[in-house]
């Protein structure tokens, strides 16, 4: 089977998981909980987002959070920006790394960004470019690859037309989300290969919700393309304000323990990435949504009982 020797692993728990949560959630814990990831071996810590406070509020400390994490060496701490405003805060936050989010779908733009998608891209443009002038790199995200909670089925056209427009505008990775989960492997692969006739492979990441339990399958199947880096939430954390019923994206545990046991290399440490699921679980209350972290940690509890 061909598959990559290496996956780089984006881990956006702190954002994607902790943007959906209900209660509001203390700067402390979410800069615990990145540090924590951090020291996990994780690349690359997706921290937060400087979006409208009024849309979302759970990440209104945002420049608190970047201000108190401490910057390891070799770690990338991305933040989205929606608008040149965002990324004037996030310049401001010394922010090393951003990411615009677009989307395939019209009604999940305007949901989302209250915006077409033509306009998102023309808003993106300046964004791009004044970060890229900035010496900050820009990685682009698209929602709602596989499928729309308000349109249904979505062309892989329709895709890969928005990848090509966030590449022209200089975005080194286009991350491709599968926002509510539906995807199935062939469907992810049809999309990929629509994709990849304009944004190099290497520079295509998934991002795959894990709500209907096929995250790791996609996984899989985009390996199978070539793609090699993933973005993942740990403890499954997560789903999106504007797309209801999502659940997190795929656990960081799940795909970790699958990556290793193909031989596939990640620098990552599985039982820091459990211990960082359990803390975070633990302080919001619930069960971790990641089936090996269960088992990992089930596993510990009875060796030493
Ligand atoms: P709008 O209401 O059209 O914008 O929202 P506006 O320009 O009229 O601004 C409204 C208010 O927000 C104003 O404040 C602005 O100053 C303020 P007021 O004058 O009323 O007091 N504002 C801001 N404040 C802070 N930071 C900013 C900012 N921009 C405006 N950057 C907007 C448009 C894009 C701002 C809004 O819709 C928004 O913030 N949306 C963000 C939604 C979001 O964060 N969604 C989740 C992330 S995407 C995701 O999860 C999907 C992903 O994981 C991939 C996948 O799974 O598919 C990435
Ligand atoms: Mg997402």
């Amino acid at each position: 089977m061909r598959v990559p020797d290496r996956v780089r692993l984006v881990e956006v728990g702190p954002r994607d998981g902790l943007q959906n949560e209900a209660v509001p959630v203390s700067t402390d814990l979410k800069v615990a909980l990145i540090e924590r990831l951090a020291d996990a071996g994780l690349p690359v810590v997706e921290a937060t987002s400087f979006v409208s406070p009024k849309w979302v509020p759970q990440m209104a400390d945002a420049a608190d959070v970047m201000a108190r994490i401490r910057r390891r060496p070799g770690v990338s701490y991305p933040v989205l920006v929606p608008n040149l405003k965002g990324l004037e805060a996030a310049l401001a936050a010394k922010a090393g790394e951003v990411a615009v989010f677009a989307a395939a779908s019209e009604s999940f733009s305007r949901r989302n960004i209250n915006c077409s998608i033509d306009e998102s891209l023309d808003r993106f443009a300046p964004v791009c470019e004044a970060a890229l002038a900035a010496g900050v790199r820009v990685r682009g995200y698209i929602s709602c690859v596989l499928g729309c909670p308000y349109e249904g089925a979505i062309a892989p056209a329709a895709v890969a037309a928005v990848g090509r427009r966030l590449a022209a505008m200089g975005c080194y990775e286009i991350s491709l989300g599968d926002t509510i989960g539906t995807g199935t492997p062939v469907h992810a692969q049809q999309m990929i290969e629509a994709v990849a006739e304009h944004v190099p492979i290497a520079s295509l990441a998934g991002h795959f919700h894990d709500t209907y339990g096929q995250a790791l399958g996609n996984i899989l199947a985009a390996m199978q393309l070539g793609v090699a880096t993933f973005d993942s939430s740990v403890a499954g954390l997560g789903g999106c304000p504007y797309a209801k019923g999502a659940t997190g994206n795929v656990a960081t545990e799940d795909v970790v323990y699958m990556l290793h046991g193909m031989g596939i290399a990640t620098g990552v440490d599985l039982d820091l990435v459990v211990a960082a699921g359990e803390f975070i679980s633990g302080a919001l209350g619930r069960a971790t949504a990641s089936r090996a972290g269960r088992a990992l940690a089930a596993k510990r509890v009875r060796k030493t009982t």
